[in-house]
């Protein structure tokens, strides 16, 4: 269960798991800053009903099992689907035996949760987006008058320099350039955490042994998932120390100042089919977001480190 302190920011994490989305999960459910306050599903790194699935299945290995989760968008805005099954597997979460998830999904669309949770708080909620950004969109378009309660969107995609899906744009940007355009064009206060900086969170040999000697069953869990992500991504990246991208959105919010940020002006490219997805960033022009520069990487091990060792 989370026990959230009094002084925590409310949060509601939109996501695909997706193994690293699986740690941000864990990292937003064991770090005291934050209050998880529920969850939201799209599909992105597979199809929606692997994500919502997986999703819960995060929760129920790290004994949280009081946070709702409810399924959105099953595909993007505009386009059909496409997946990561090259990197996170045809079910999304390649590698180890996913036990039963101790809960059902929540009978509410995603947008309905977000809404109710948004009215129930007593203070502006914190979204934090780590797929496709579909399901903010959605809220956006559809739910102007809740969005109001939005405090700020702090998303992983993106990326100041070059893509993973192609040369152009990261995977979350390329699936649905735009819900993107849409949400970073809202006037909310946006945050895109790239890969310019997800790259520096590698999971080294040293980094994993770290994570493993916590000996909680979710740290154990999770190894087993770093065993198939270290793999793929060293095959179609050529990235030996697989970079964990989504818990440094987390981190984004839950210690602000071990991730840097500008205020600069961002672009996402809509219309040509060859660079679809680029996030251009341009500091000389009139500013709408935050992009975030550089993590501390120790401090962020560290947060995922202790919050591994909270959970069950
Ligand atoms: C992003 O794409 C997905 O495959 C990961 O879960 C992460 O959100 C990295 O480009
Ligand atoms: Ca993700």
């Amino acid at each position: 269960m989370t026990t959230a302190p009094r002084d925590s920011i409310p949060v509601i994490v939109d996501c695909d798991p997706g193994h690293d989305d699986v740690f941000a999960l864990w990292l937003a459910a064991g770090h005291p800053a934050i209050d998880l306050r529920a969850v939201t599903t799209v599909g992105g790194n597979a199809p929606l009903e692997f994500t919502s699935l997986n999703a819960r299945v995060a929760l129920t290995v790290a004994g949280v099992t009081d946070v709702p989760v409810a399924a959105g968008a099953p595909g993007p805005l505009a386009r059909p689907l496409r997946t990561a099954e090259w990197i996170h597997g045809k079910n999304g979460l390649g590698g180890p035996t996913l036990p039963e998830p101790a809960f059902a999904l929540d009978p509410r669309t995603a947008t309905d949760l977000m809404v109710d949770v948004l009215e129930a708080a007593a203070e502006p909620v914190t979204v934090i987006a780590l797929g496709p950004i579909t399901n903010v969109a959605v809220l956006l378009r559809d739910r102007p008058d809740a969005a109001a309660r939005v405090r700020e969107i702090v998303w992983m995609g993106g990326s100041t320099a070059g893509g993973n899906a192609t040369p152009h744009a990261e995977f979350n940007a390329w699936v649905d350039p735009e819900a993107l355009a849409l949400v970073v064009g809202s006037g909310i206060p946006f945050t895109m955490v790239g890969l310019n900086v997800t790259h520096t969170a590698l999971v080294t040999a040293d980094v994993r042994a770290r994570l493993a000697a916590t000996g909680t069953r979710t740290a154990a869990f999770g190894d087993d998932l770093l065993d198939f992500f270290g793999r793929t991504n060293e095959e179609h990246f050529g990235l030996a120390d697989g970079p964990l991208h989504d818990p440094v959105a987390v981190m984004a919010v839950a210690q602000p100042d071990a991730v840097r940020r500008v205020r600069t002006r961002l672009d996402v490219e809509v219309s040509d089919p060859v660079t679809a997805g680029a996030t251009r960033v341009d500091e000389s022009r009139e500013p709408n977001a935050l992009v975030a520069t550089e993590l501390n990487v120790e401090r962020f091990w560290d947060a995922v480190r202790e919050a591994l060792a909270k959970l069950t």
